[in-house]
């Protein structure tokens, strides 16, 4: 990695983030190592270590079983290879619901030990008073609310949300609340058409959306969704690229090379020095 990284340069804090309501889309995307923060800090402004990790790299079927440990060793290495973004890590699920004193101990431990700018948490009813005891304490935080991965047992699966009047009302509801208790920004994630636009338009704080219209002050994507690195992605990720197809071809290519002996060749082999 290039060293220009260690310069001491001045990130993006949750000011800059909260200032840019309305005004230029703010580009997010999830990122969990160190050399792809690297790659993607040129073009976010912000940058997830979402508790996605979980299903993305380790394989998990959802993000209940991720762990405050996994979120820490991701967050320090997105830290490392980012220099100019804000970096944002979620809150796993367990570690910020059962009471604001337990929420407050994991949150720090997060930013004193990855050095982040700001925790997300899933927004739900019973976490607006703990988000509030983190805001006034100093730790800036990111709500969730709309589909939220971590309620997917209680949900029975990953479905879009807002599509009747009492849930829109509700969903309306967990932003304002979760704005009001000090939010720097939300997400809003897989919620029908024209809720996100009505939920930008109602609260002072920037939106990003997920799966929820261009009506937001700012997206995010799971990076590897967009990337192309799965068989199926939801409806609402748009693929920049196919890498799934990249790395079957290069994998393919590589085993022919080695069954084949034609590789190492000269080019990639050491030489004893003459005499
Ligand atoms: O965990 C995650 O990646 C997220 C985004 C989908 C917003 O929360």
């Amino acid at each position: 990695m290039s060293s220009h990284r260690q310069d001491a340069v001045r990130r993006l804090a949750a000011p800059d983030i909260a200032a840019r309501k309305g005004k230029a889309p703010i580009v997010c995307l999830t990122a969990y190592t160190a050399p792809v923060a690297e790659i993607l800090d040129d073009h976010c402004d912000l940058l997830l270590v979402g508790d996605s990790v979980g299903m993305v790299v380790h394989g998990l079927p959802n993000t209940v079983g991720v762990t405050l440990e996994m979120m820490i060793l991701h967050g320090q290495a997105v830290m490392r290879g980012s220099r100019k973004a804000m970096v944002v890590v979620d809150l796993p699920f367990g570690s910020y619901e059962g009471s604001p004193e337990t929420a407050y101990a994991n949150a720090a431990r997060v930013m004193k030990e990855t050095g982040c700018g700001a925790v997300k948490v899933e927004a739900g009813p019973a976490v607006v008073d703990n988000i509030r005891y983190l805001v006034e304490r100093g730790i800036p935080v990111m709500g969730h609310v709309g589909l939220r991965p971590q309620a997917v047992l209680v949900d029975g699966g990953f479905k879009a949300k807002g599509k009747g009047g009492e849930e829109r009302r509700r969903i309306q509801e967990e932003a304002r609340a979760t704005t009001e208790a000090g939010a720097f920004a939300v997400v809003v994630e897989g919620v029908a058409e024209g809720l996100a636009r009505e939920i930008t338009e109602t609260i002072e704080v920037p939106t990003i959306g997920i799966g929820a219209s261009a009506g937001c002050d700012g997206q995010i994507l799971v990076t590897d969704d967009m990337l192309g690195l799965f068989d199926w992605t939801p409806k609402f990720v748009r693929r920049y690229a196919d890498l799934r197809g990249e790395i079957t071809r290069a994998a393919a290519a590589y085993a022919e090379d080695v069954r084949a002996r034609r590789f190492p060749g000269p080019a990639e082999i050491y030489f004893a020095k003459a005499g």
